[in-house]
């Protein structure tokens, strides 16, 4: 449903994409690694159109309809959702006001305050702390949870478990694995490369702006030297 033909991105005159192809289809956990500085940020804010980079060719569509040059919010009221490398929460705001500021209205059905809570229960207990209040865990899961109550079909995640501690790290897998089978589509960039192989359906691994590999977990898995070449792991 989320298609990627070709995209040409620029940070000004640096060509950092340079024909990035891939697709993410219905209930399904998309991987995409590399190593750092390889283009996977840059891959993710070319489909949610965020300046920079600038998309110079090549199309983002969704469910058939032509995404590039929408800006991000139209973008977002299409169902694809971003959780940012970095987590860009704001220092002043609640934990409940950082959920419900972007609830679209007169949604009926999908990610409530009550269901947020109940999936990730310690922003429950910390429902009145400010961004700039809670820890880096926290504000991890207070991202993935603003992305949520956007009740999108596809999500794109940008190393969630980056820094999480490993408990933390299997109940983000948990709750990851859950959003599949009710069959949202995820594009998850992880530098934890268990957490990839656990998770993921399909992999593609991107290299100096380019897609140098696509395939299924299990092929991966199987072919430890593809991983060793574009990952650098054993
Ligand atoms: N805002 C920016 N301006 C200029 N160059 C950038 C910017 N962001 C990233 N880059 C460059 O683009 C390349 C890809 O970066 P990025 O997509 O962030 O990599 P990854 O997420 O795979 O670590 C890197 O060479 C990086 O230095
Ligand atoms: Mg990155």
């Amino acid at each position: 449903m989320l298609i990627l033909s070709d995209i040409q991105s620029y940070y000004g005159a640096a060509h950092v994409l340079q024909g990035v192809s891939l697709n993410v289809g219905r209930g399904e956990i998309v991987g995409l690694l590399g190593r750092n500085g390889m283009g996977k940020t840059t891959t993710i804010r070319s489909i949610m159109n965020l300046r920079a980079p600038e998309v110079r060719s090549g199309e983002v569509s969704y469910n058939g309809t032509k995404l590039n040059g929408l800006p991000p919010h139209e973008i977002a009221k299409r169902r694809i959702a971003l959780v940012p490398q970095g987590r860009r929460l704001f220092a002043s705001l609640s934990v409940t006001e950082h959920l419900t500021m972007l609830k679209p209205p007169n949604t009926r059905h999908g990610w409530t305050l009550e269901r947020a809570f109940q999936t990730f229960p310690r922003l429950a207990e910390r429902r009145r702390h400010r961004g700039n209040q809670l820890s880096g865990g926290e504000r991890q899961m207070l991202a993935v949870a603003r992305a949520l109550m956007l009740d999108p079909e596809v999500m794109l995640m940008d190393e969630p478990s980056e820094g999480l501690a490993p408990v933390m790290v299997q109940h983000l897998e948990t709750v990851i694995a859950g959003l599949r089978s009710e069959g949202m589509g995820i594009l998850l960039v992880e530098q934890n490369l268990y957490s990839a192989l656990t998770l993921c359906d399909r992999i593609y691994l991107i290299e100096t702006g380019r897609i140098a590999y696509h395939g299924s977990t299990a092929n991966l898995r199987a072919n430890p030297e593809i991983l060793e070449r574009y990952l650098g792991v054993h």
